[in-house]
């Protein structure tokens, strides 16, 4: 872990001609206004190509996770094609490729067209995905999530379940909570989270694959996976900026705030933010998920689930878990940087992000880089801005107001 905070004369001094190569070193200053880290890293991430460009690119997403300080980004697979075989994988790669401005690790799935009902190529798949997840969809079939394991362990890949147990939705699309019953919603019951994740967490133990939990949302998951960990199973798990500071209270009649998982309750909250504390969450993570304008105007109800969240999540989590005392800035940087690199093996040599942490910044969709702009923070004020992104010794993203801290 490197980071540290400059002051401007500094900063000006580490912005030269051949590129910005700065000795991160923690005896900067603390008191310096300009906090630079390593390049983030957010293993959860929809960029929608192929398939869904209406929606949104890897050319406007990429940029979108380069204004958030991002350089690193694991693409789920949800696309059409799907990239279930090495031949719709290249569809997928000739894209990032061409278009993507960080880093890209797309995930393969885990089954064929995520239908669960047959195994992708998985074989075929290895050395070319990040990972396998069949996001979007929970696996339902145990067997098949068994049989996925047993010939994932052996590759030392990890499998990234989005959990969630089809039967025990009966038509819920926010949290089966006080919201949903003071205002006639049909709820989604936490057990549709954590009894896919005790059942993988015991295939896990069974085959030895490595297992990482996507988007934990409720309490109960939590304690499971605590419990996992301490019997040693090879388990880690992640959660986002929504979670952690956001529960059902916050709940507006609009589709801001509706996301698969959905916002629970505030003892969840709560229980997200112990798991942080204990290392029971291993990262914190988007899972940006841009959907159309139209997609998401149409209600609680019936709008798509997802928000995105690459341009905020950092600012967010310095501003509501490290301004408020409940996190170190090396905790953050453990949880969007480290954590991350270290359980998907992902490199960011010469990415650094800099923020200018003197300031403050309201949340404005409309200035998004990404083409989704639904988002239940909008309108808040953070403290912090990002003012520069480097990828592989690269200036992927300028602020506007760096012209200035340089002049
Ligand atoms: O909110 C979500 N959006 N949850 C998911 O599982 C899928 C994602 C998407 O692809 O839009
Ligand atoms: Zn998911
Ligand atoms: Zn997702």
């Amino acid at each position: 872990m490197r980071y540290g905070f400059c002051n401007a004369d500094e900063l000006k001094r580490l912005c030269t001609e051949d590129g910005f190569f700065p000795v991160l070193r923690e005896s900067f200053s603390l008191s310096d206004r300009y906090l630079i880290v390593p390049g983030l890293v957010d293993v959860h991430v929809h960029l929608r190509e192929p398939g869904f460009s209406y929606k949104a690119t890897i050319a406007t997403e990429t940029r979108a996770a380069a204004r958030g300080g991002v350089t690193a980004i694991c693409a789920m697979p949800n696309l059409n094609p799907t990239p279930d075989t090495p031949e719709h994988l290249k569809v997928q790669q000739d894209l990032i490729d061409r278009d993507a401005v960080v880093r890209v690790y797309p995930y393969g799935t885990i089954t064929m067209g995520e239908m669960g009902q047959e195994l992708s190529d998985l074989e075929g798949l290895k050395e070319q995905v990040i990972a396998f997840s069949d996001d979007g969809k929970g696996v339902q079939n145990e067997d098949m999530m068994r049989a996925a394991m047993h010939k994932v362990g052996p590759m030392r890949k990890i499998i990234a379940a989005h959990c969630e147990e089809n039967s025990l939705l009966r038509g819920g699309y926010i949290h089966d909570g006080e919201y949903a019953k003071a205002h006639g919603h049909r709820g989604i019951c936490s057990e549709s989270e954590w009894a896919p994740i005790a059942r993988d967490v015991k295939l896990s133990k069974e085959t030895g694959c490595a297992y990482h939990v996507c988007h934990v949302s409720a309490k109960e998951s939590i304690e499971v996976i605590r419990r996992a960990k301490a019997e040693g199973v090879n388990v880690t798990c992640e959660t986002g900026p929504h979670y952690l500071l956001l529960d059902d209270s916050c709940l507006q009649e609009d589709a801001r705030f509706k996301m698969n998982p959905p916002l629970r309750d505030k003892s969840d909250r709560e229980a997200l933010i112990e798991g942080i504390l204990d290392g029971t969450i291993d990262m914190i993570v988007t899972d940006h998920a841009p959907h159309s304008a139209e997609e998401k105007s149409r209600g609680l109800e019936k709008s798509a689930m997802g928000v995105v969240g690459l341009e905020t999540s950092f600012l967010l989590m310095y501003t509501g878990l490290v301004k408020t005392g409940i996190l170190t800035l090396k905790d953050l940087v453990r949880l969007m940087h480290d954590a991350p690199c270290e359980r998907f093996g992902i490199d960011t040599e010469d990415d650094y992000t800099v923020f200018d942490l003197g300031v403050q910044t309201v949340i404005d969709p409309k200035e998004f880089v990404s083409m989704g702009k639904s988002t239940p923070f909008a309108g808040q004020t953070v403290d912090g801005r990002c003012l520069m992104t480097v990828c592989r010794g690269k200036t992927v993203y300028c602020d506007e107001t760096l012209k200035e801290v340089l002049a």
